[in-house]
């Protein structure tokens, strides 16, 4: 068994991490239990590109009991735990490729390494794994389908539809509501909150936050940071999002404005280029940023080295001095903060997502008909996800009755 990880001695630390968390995943348990005994993916090579955390892992492991061989590579340099990676390798007998800190050149060649194994189905998040068989399609000839996790890669996936260029179906994973409505929002909302106070362990009431892109993510991060007591600004380019934010009672004004005021900048937008070095002229000295859109790329650190002196002051915080003596803190890189310096989204809410992700894998196996396209995970998934949840949390909710079901599906009944 191949794999790269970066201590196989902290597979102990990892498996106790692993197992806190699925306590807290009853949907991925459910499923866990129905699944393992009839294994419907056996026989399938199974390749992932994800976060690995301790969620992850227990998706690993329901895929893997449900009798597929599964091969694991990061998804990004700054957000892989060691321990759960040596977990995975030591315990489960999984492959798994992926170092906290890979470098550029390792995290590709991660990705190739599950390439290498030729896989039937894709489990993706940012589309690295699904671009890079369409960049080098000498493996991909196996290939049935695969699913999409995050905003961003499905926005890229969009882009390769379009352009007709699609080589097999992709189940856009983001776009279910048992995923988007609950993981974009309150799971980045919280963990971005926890990966600003673990870094940077400052008080939130009373500063003035600014969240670039009001978006599910937005909405999350900005109803936190009011919680905890801060004043918040919303930066935003679409109008639509801009006038929720206004009556959400936020404050919405152009990011160059904005600049001026806040204490802390966090981009969520998916987009490139948000902070740029003109905003950080114009902030306070002391201003920290930080990014949970899902690439490095929302803020312009090329721009900020070229115009300062960098030191690491705490883990996960850099202090960039202008030549002024100004200074600004960014948090994790530029990268996702709440997986680069936190855990990434609480159990409860990927229980929802990932239970999505082995769904979907199993209706892409299914379904072997599918044409190029992107899909919606189907109806009937999403809202069993929600049946099982609910159920799951022990809440119980009303049915309609008889004559309920006659009225809202009337035409004729009026006053
Ligand atoms: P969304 O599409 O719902 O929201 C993005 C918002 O940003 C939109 O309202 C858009 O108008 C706005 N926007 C775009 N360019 C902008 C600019 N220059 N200035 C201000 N606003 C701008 O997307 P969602 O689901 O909120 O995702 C946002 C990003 O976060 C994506 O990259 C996604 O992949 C990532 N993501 C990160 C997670 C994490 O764990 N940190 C979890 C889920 C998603």
């Amino acid at each position: 068994m191949d794999y790269a990880i970066r201590d196989i001695r902290l597979a102990d630390k990892g498996r106790e991490r692993v197992d806190w968390a699925f306590q807290h995943m009853q949907v991925l348990k459910i499923l866990r239990d129905r699944y393992e005994k009839n294994k419907p993916f056996k026989g399938l090579r199974i390749g992932c590109c994800l976060h690995i955390t301790t969620e992850t892992a227990n998706l690993m492991v329901n895929i893997k009991k449900a009798g597929a061989q599964v091969y694991l590579c990061a998804s990004n340099p700054l957000s892989t735990q060691d321990d759960v990676a040596a977990y995975l390798v030591k315990k489960e007998k999984i492959s798994v490729f992926g170092k906290h800190g890979d470098s550029r050149k390792s995290y590709y060649e991660n990705i190739k390494n599950v390439m290498k194994r030729k896989p039937h189905l894709i489990v993706d998040d940012g589309c690295d794994l699904i671009s890079s068989f369409h960049r080098d399609d000498s493996l991909a000839g196996n290939i049935i389908g695969a699913t999409e996790e995050t905003t961003t890669g499905v926005i890229r996936l969009r882009s390769l539809a379009k352009n007709g260029l699609l080589k097999f179906p992709v189940i856009a994973v983001n776009d279910a509501n048992t995923k988007h409505f609950f993981d974009n929002k309150y799971g980045t909302g919280q963990s971005t909150i926890d990966g600003i106070l673990r870094s940077t362990n400052i008080l939130v009431a009373g500063m003035t936050a600014v969240v670039s892109g009001y978006g599910w993510c937005g909405r999350g991060i900005a109803a936190r940071f009011r919680g905890m007591g801060a004043n918040v600004i919303i930066t935003e380019v679409d109008s639509l999002r801009a006038l929720e934010a206004v009556m959400d009672g936020y404050r919405v004004m152009p990011v160059s404005e904005a600049a001026e005021t806040g204490d802390v900048f966090i981009t969520s937008t998916g987009n490139t280029s948000v902070l740029t070095i003109n905003e950080m002229k114009k902030m306070k000295s002391g201003a920290i940023l930080g990014n949970a859109g899902h690439f490095n790329v929302e803020i312009d650190l090329a721009g900020l080295r070229s115009a300062s002196r960098k030191r690491k002051v705490r883990e996960c915080l850099d202090e960039y001095t202008f030549r002024n003596g100004k200074k600004i803190y960014v948090l994790g890189e530029g990268r996702l903060v709440n997986l680069a310096c936190a855990e990434g989204h609480p159990s409860s809410v990927m229980d929802m997502s990932f239970a999505n992700q082995f769904l979907a894998l199993k209706h892409l196996k299914e379904n072997r008909d599918m044409t190029p396209e992107v899909y919606r995970v189907p109806e009937d998934i999403d809202k069993k996800i929600a049946e099982l949840k609910l159920a799951g949390m022990g809440i119980r909710i009303d049915k309609l009755t008889a004559e309920q079901k006659k009225y809202v599906n009337s035409w004729d009944m009026g006053t």
